[in-house]
């Protein structure tokens, strides 16, 4: 049986408002895009993911959409996307597009028209509830701070908004609002997208009743609904519908985002005979640095512990194997840079960001890489809370600093770990102004080591992480073991060597990843037999022949074998 195509690919993700400007409004753009084909093509990747490119207020960039047809004005026209598609087809590359369809934008027309009667037809499509007691429905916090709830003064009902009350949640319990989304969706795979990243996909059925959330942070009015909002009853009912409706209809690839899903639900969503999407984005690995007794939610910091690292991947990768299937990501949109995060971006910056590289994609998956990390891009440290853009961040000092009075530094320092903006900044293209990335002036800051980190250079150099991220995808291209190999776990208790095999049938590879600064001493079980070992990356000179039984790994070393 021929595989799926989704299996054996390597996504790139695209934020088009931070990629390239090519009209020097200090935005990014299709066009801009369009003209940096060529350089994702010698990376090697075989799809482009876009961050939403619709119409928008950009309230939460392009997140929150207003018209689900049209482009964003700031980012080109729809001349502009026809111009890129066809680019990318003609370099053999696919589309995926983001699909934002747990809200809208309150400036969606269903919305504007929802507001103007509780009996308009478009008022169910959104979740409206009366005030108890005069205040909030219910006491869920919104993932931006804040209540969930925002009073319509003119009908005097609280519409529901799980992010921002510009936000507003779509009702998916209504038949023809169901409708109107695979409506969408068609309109976009006849014009030849090839796919579907799905925003925040397991909150689309929520709790019957939309219960309180047990009060965990005792300190706030608000609290996280957690599993209230996640996989709700009929999650399964609408993606069957919307499996039988849209997707069996075309040849695409599909990744839900799918944030507190456990390998359980991984499994029922992705299984390939009775699942509905080909992969989820799992948060369980993006968690492990987050302490949350500290009751800060993603900014209450914690260091990563590596067993803890391994626990969760390993549980993922057997559990999904033969049964369904994963994407693999250490960054996105929304995520810190991973050099800086579990490497080190200062001293040990290109054997960390390798490391991590080659960690991620030679497990078994679908490998997402986010813009600049085949670079190494490293987080920022604005100084000024001024200088950031992001509403969630925005939020945060708002309410961390001016209403409940924390101590600003530790707030700032928050900040430059986890803020989504360390991933927004633009992408760095060379050592010109604005590092190539626009001749206007940028929407939000250019990271200041531009000059050091930046595309032209590491193309120049053969041992930059960019050339080293093209040798690992050619690796899965040529290596089927990578694609499909059954994973197995070495050293399970070893604090810094994160070492793997995979195996598919004769063939079997060896991964061995040294996650930190020091030089462990890296044995190799006693009964685990090879023959002669072949070197296929590494991120330090390796020689000939050397033993690999018993051998002091360098600072972030990483090595694959085939034995
Ligand atoms: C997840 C997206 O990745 C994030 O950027 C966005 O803010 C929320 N969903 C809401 O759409």
């Amino acid at each position: 049986m021929k595989e799926p195509w989704f299996k054996d690919s390597v996504v790139y993700q695209v934020y088009p408002r931070s990629f390239r400007d090519s009209d020097g409004d200090g935005i990014g753009d299709l066009r801009g895009i369009t003209a940096k084909l060529d350089y994702l093509k010698a990376l090697g990747v075989d799809v482009v993911w876009l961050s939403p490119v619709y119409q928008s207020p950009n309230d939460d960039n392009g997140y929150d959409i207003s018209d689900y047809r049209a482009i964003m004005g700031e980012f080109g026209t729809m001349a502009d996307f026809d111009a890129l598609l066809d680019a990318l087809h003609a370099r053999g590359l696919k589309l995926v597009m983001d699909l934002v369809v747990n809200h809208s934008s309150d400036e969606h027309p269903w919305f504007v028209e929802a507001c103007k009667s509780k009996d308009s037809p478009y008022r169910d499509y959104y979740i409206w509830r009366a005030p108890r007691e005069g205040a909030e429905p219910n006491n869920w916090a919104s993932a931006f701070g804040g209540p969930a709830w925002t009073l319509h003064e003119p009908t005097g009902e609280y519409y529901l908004h799980l992010f921002s009350k510009k936000q507003p949640d779509l009702n998916w319990e209504n038949p023809q609002l169901r409708q109107e989304v695979y409506a969408l969706m068609r309109f976009w795979l006849d014009k030849g997208v090839d796919g579907f990243r799905m925003d925040v996909i397991n909150m689309i059925s929520k709790a019957p009743g939309l219960p309180d959330a047990p009060v965990t942070a005792p300190q706030r009015r608000w609290q996280v609904p957690g599993p209230l909002v996640f996989h709700g009853p009929r999650l399964g009912e609408f993606l069957c519908e919307m499996k039988h409706e849209v997707l069996s209809r075309y040849d695409l690839i599909t990744v839900g985002e799918a944030p507190c899903a456990t390998p359980e639900h991984g499994i029922q969503l992705t299984h390939e005979e009775d699942g509905f999407l080909n992969m989820l984005f799992q948060f369980e690995h993006v968690d492990l640095d987050t302490d949350p007794a500290l009751g800060l939610g993603k900014w209450g910091l914690k260091g990563l512990d590596l067993l803890d690292l391994k626990a969760t991947m390993s549980r993922w990768q057997r559990e999904l194997h033969g049964r369904g299937w994963n994407s693999l990501y250490l960054s996105n949109h929304d995520q810190p840079r991973p050099v800086s995060r579990f490497g080190d971006d200062g001293r040990w910056r290109v054997e960390s960001a390798k490391m991590l590289g080659t960690f991620l994609h030679l497990l078994q998956g679908t490998p997402y890489i986010y813009q600049g990390e085949e670079l190494g891009m490293t987080n920022v440290r604005f100084d000024s809370i001024a200088e950031y853009r992001d509403i969630e961040t925005l939020n945060l000092w708002r309410e961390a600093v001016h209403e409940r009075g924390m101590d600003p530094a530790q707030v700032m320092a928050a900040i430059h770990a986890k803020s989504r903006d360390n991933a927004r900044t633009p992408m760095q293209w060379d050592d010109g102004p604005n590092a190539g990335f626009s001749s206007g002036t940028p929407w939000i800051g250019v990271n200041p080591n531009y000059r050091e980190i930046n595309a032209q250079r590491a193309l120049a150099d053969p041992g930059s992480v960019f050339h080293h991220y093209r040798r690992l995808i050619e690796l899965r291209r040529t290596l089927p073991v990578v694609v499909h190999g059954r994973y197995e776990l070495l050293l399970p208790e070893h604090p810094e060597i994160y070492a793997y095999t995979r195996t598919l049938g004769a063939e079997r590879l060896l991964v061995i990843c040294n996650f930190g600064s020091g030089t462990p001493r890296c044995e190799l079980p006693e009964d685990f037999s090879f023959d002669r070992p072949e070197l296929l990356i590494a991120n330090y000179p390796v020689d000939e022949g050397s033993d690999i039984r018993s051998f002091t790994l360098r600072p972030y070393e990483a090595r694959a074998y085939r034995l």
